[in-house]
């Protein structure tokens, strides 16, 4: 399509610019007959400044009209013009963004994960590599390694150090290493951490390499359940309250990576964007980019 004119925006630009083109003609015209008919005699007032005097031929009574015209439409506009059609740009932009983004979601609503991945990737290239790296390792601490993402690894940096930032009841994880040592003792530190972390995988269907999951389900229970609740699910001790920690059953999955998007994280490493805020994702591409991301992880 070589022009857009189902646009208002380029309606009224058009509309605008054909009067102004005709108003243009007319008005040269009018200019060069009244430059060949008219003779300079005006008649001249008192006022004389070097020898320049005030003319006293009165102002074209089409300057008034326009005036007049201008005044009345400004009245127009403002009271009646604006408030009846309050028609905007950028209201207009979010409509055929939104109705793109249905349409968009219409066509692909039945893709298969592997056209799900690959629409996926081309997303993450677009909007995630600036900060996560084209591999996906966070530039050497910029961001989240989303390649760890989910593993025991990550979840064992995570109980070493906390968490902070996704926007739950409990502001903050601290580090758990100290409830660990005082409830399991120093010696087996790194096991307990490693054993925990493997039962945290199991908690979202995950199979871990190194610790002993039913060994961790103990320190869970001691140390991560007044939190994580006695399901993981994140609704506190008693297992009833939404929105008090991390949901661990759903952890780093697809559901867990999109809820990230939505919400945003500002946490140690720094600032995850919040996509919906930014409002460019349809439905359909947050599942596109979240299965890239959780396929991804899956070393
Ligand atoms: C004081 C309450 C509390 C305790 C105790 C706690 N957590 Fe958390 N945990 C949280 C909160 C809150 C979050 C979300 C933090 C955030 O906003 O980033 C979280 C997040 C997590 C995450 C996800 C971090 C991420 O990168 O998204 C993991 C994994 C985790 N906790 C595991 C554990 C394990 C394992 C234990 C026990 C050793 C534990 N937590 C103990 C409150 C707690
Ligand atoms: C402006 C930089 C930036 C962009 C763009 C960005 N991220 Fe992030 N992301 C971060 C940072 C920084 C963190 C780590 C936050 C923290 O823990 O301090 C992060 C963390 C994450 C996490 C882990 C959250 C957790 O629970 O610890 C996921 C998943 C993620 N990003 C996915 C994505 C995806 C998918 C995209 C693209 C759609 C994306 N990010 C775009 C900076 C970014």
């Amino acid at each position: 399509m070589w022009a857009l004119i189902n646009d208002t925006a380029t309606q009224i630009t058009l509309v605008v610019s054909v009067i102004l083109i005709v108003a243009m003609v007319i008005i040269i015209k009018y200019v060069l007959r009244h430059m060949r008919d008219s003779s300079a005699a005006v008649p001249a007032g008192e006022h004389t400044y070097d020898g320049i005097a005030e003319g006293l031929s009165p102002t074209p009574v089409g300057m008034h009209l326009i005036m007049c015209g201008l005044v009345l439409f400004f009245f127009w506009y403002i009271f009646v013009g604006y408030p009846i059609w309050s028609w905007n740009q950028a209201d207009q932009y979010d409509e055929e963004v939104s109705t793109y983004k249905q349409n968009f979601d219409e066509t692909w609503k039945n893709a298969d994960k592997n056209t799900l991945i690959a629409m996926g990737e081309s997303i993450f290239n677009a909007k995630c590599v600036a900060c996560h790296g084209y591999t996906g390792e966070g530039q050497n601490g910029m961001a989240a390694n989303l390649l760890e993402y989910g593993t025991e690894k990550h979840i064992s940096g995570v109980i070493r150090k906390g968490s902070k930032g996704l926007g739950y009841l409990i502001p903050e994880m601290p580090p758990q290493t100290v409830a660990i040592e005082a409830m399991f003792g120093k010696e087996n530190l790194d096991g307990n951490i490693n054993n925990v972390a493997a039962y945290v995988m199991q908690l979202s269907g995950r199979t871990a390499k190194h610790g002993d999951p039913a060994s961790g389900q103990k320190v869970f229970v001691a140390v991560c359940q007044s939190c994580h609740g006695p399901e993981g699910n994140g609704k506190g001790a008693a297992g009833n309250i939404p929105n008090f920690s991390k949901d661990l059953t759903t952890y780093a999955t697809d559901v867990d990576v999109i809820r990230t998007l939505q919400l945003g994280k500002k946490g140690s490493i720094g600032t995850m964007p919040n996509f919906a805020e930014e409002g460019t994702l349809s439905e359909i591409q947050y599942r596109a980019v979240a299965a890239f991301v959780s396929t991804e992880l899956n070393e």
